[in-house]
């Protein structure tokens, strides 16, 4: 019987780490869906047609460590807005929630669009000044040079996009556990995400 972990939020606000220690609990696979939408932006950056590089997307790109880059981040936000780009995708992403093992898919609709079925769904956020702290932290860390204020501003734009847009916008599940991190460790985010979900596998797996 397959389980699916649905992990909702917005930019930097802990759903990557989660997700990874979630999927290592539980033996279950990964995928971070927005390197989906960072593969598409990176064509695009170099020239293709957002729908035409989504309906041709090959898994192998997606291990390209460029797609980690702040400009794709924000080009992913842009082409996330296209119906036609998120409609391309969705197959790709239902296939892999149905993994025999179980699996772990964190963006921002896996909840509500993709898996509204999942076993357990989760919706990890902070604000957006935390937020910005550590992604300012990470890119400092990777040699990134950059001004807390800019990243600051980035999520907050990226955040717009990903809330107000007509198709798929990012929101809570209705049955999605919040799981607000602004004030918790990593260690105490991983535990709570495990406590939620091991509750609902608990149900399914009696
Ligand atoms: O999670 P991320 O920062 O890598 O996502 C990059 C962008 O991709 C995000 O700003 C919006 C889009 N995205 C989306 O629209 N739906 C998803 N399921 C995942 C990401």
């Amino acid at each position: 019987m397959s389980f699916a972990v649905a992990i909702d939020g917005p930019a930097a606000a802990g759903k990557g780490t989660i997700s990874r220690a979630v999927a290592a609990h539980f033996g279950f696979a990964h995928l971070d869906t927005g390197l989906l939408y960072r593969a598409v932006a990176h064509a695009v950056l170099h020239g293709a047609d957002p729908v035409e590089a989504a309906r041709t997307l090959n898994a192998k790109v997606l291990e390209n460590a460029d797609l980690r880059r702040p400009d794709v981040a924000q080009a992913a936000s842009k082409v996330a807005v296209i119906a036609e780009v998120r409609a391309a995708l969705v197959d790709f992403q239902r296939a892999f929630a149905r993994r025999a093992a179980g699996a772990v898919l964190d963006g921002r609709d896996i909840g509500t669009v993709i898996c509204p079925d999942a076993g357990a769904k989760l919706y990890v956020t902070a604000s957006a000044e935390v937020r910005a702290r550590r992604r300012y932290d990470e890119l400092i860390g990777r040699g990134i040079e950059t001004a807390y204020e800019q990243v600051l501003d980035d999520v907050r734009g990226r955040d717009a996009r990903d809330m107000e847009r007509a198709e798929a916008p990012l929101r809570p599940a209705e049955d999605a556990v919040i799981i607000d991190t602004s004030e918790m460790s990593v260690e105490a985010a991983v535990a709570a995400a495990i406590a939620a979900i091991e509750a609902r596998v608990s149900v399914a797996r009696p």
